[in-house]
């Protein structure tokens, strides 16, 4: 039996199914990856974007930046591997999980309902002082820099930065389900950013099946009981269409 059929035939019967999804997935989209040549990283410096104290040297800028990219994500549209992944939750219900680290919110556009956001939302903002937070008002609403309407202080974008911490409790779940996983997939990430890119190792020492799906090789690569060399929307069809 070959590699594909097994790994189609490993995911008809799971049970539990553990996905992570990185920039890769959304590529198809319209929406830069941050490592890939022309990539977001190649044109804009980590430190001063996203970092928590680049956002103190210049929050107009930091601010500039993302509502630039706020805007392009409002006017994407989820593509069919998004979709791919939704009509599988619908099919395998409880015991299907998504962890992403995109903070575009395609997945859930497509229909996803159980879905770990590990690097926040490009749709929310927060206080950087108070608790505040809230959604972002369309692009040609948006004031910046936006503040808190509680306590008057500089809003931020509702992610999670270089050096930061990932939203309470959200990695701990992420992990619980890839430990859980009969079958993971890990999609469109480097997998070079701790922890996220663990997740996939973590199910694999558990026991699952893993299954990788990246036009490029990865350091998980050689853990994966089957790594489709494809983009999203070819290698989720190849494996649920
Ligand atoms: N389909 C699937 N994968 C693709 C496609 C595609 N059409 N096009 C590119 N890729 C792959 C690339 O080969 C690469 O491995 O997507 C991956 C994108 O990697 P990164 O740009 O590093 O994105 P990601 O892994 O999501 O980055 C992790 O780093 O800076 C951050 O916080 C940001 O969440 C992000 C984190």
């Amino acid at each position: 039996m070959g590699a594909l059929t097994r790994a189609k035939e490993a995911i008809e019967q799971a049970e539990r199914i553990a996905v992570l999804t990185g920039a890769g997935i959304s590529a198809p989209s319209g929406i830069p990856t941050f490592r890939d040549p022309g990539g977001l990283w190649e044109n804009f410096n980590i430190e001063d974007y996203a970092t928590p104290e680049g956002f103190a040297r210049n929050p107009e800028e930091v601010w500039r930046w993302y509502a630039w990219r706020y805007q392009k994500i409002r006017e994407a549209k989820p593509n069919r591997a998004h979709e791919l992944l939704a009509e599988l939750e619908r099919k395998k219900g409880d015991g299907f999980l998504l962890v992403t680290q995109n903070i575009d919110g395609l997945h859930q556009r497509a229909g996803s309902k159980r879905v770990i956001e590990l690097h926040g939302s490009i749709h929310r903002a927060r206080c950087t002082v108070c608790d505040y937070r809230t959604e972002l008002p369309p692009p040609e609403e948006l004031e910046i820099p936006p503040k808190c309407p509680k306590c008057g202080a500089l809003l931020r974008p509702d992610v999670v930065w270089f050096g930061e911490p990932l939203p309470p409790g959200a990695f701990e779940a992420a992990l619980a389900g890839f430990r859980s996983a009969d079958l993971a997939m890990v999609i469109g990430t480097s997998a070079l950013v701790e922890p996220a890119a663990s997740l996939g190792r973590y199910a694999k020492h558990a026991g699952a099946f893993l299954i990788e799906v990246n036009p490029e090789e990865t350091p998980l690569t050689p853990l994966a009981d089957l790594s489709l060399r494809m983009g999203a929307v070819e290698g989720l069809s190849a494996l649920l269409d």
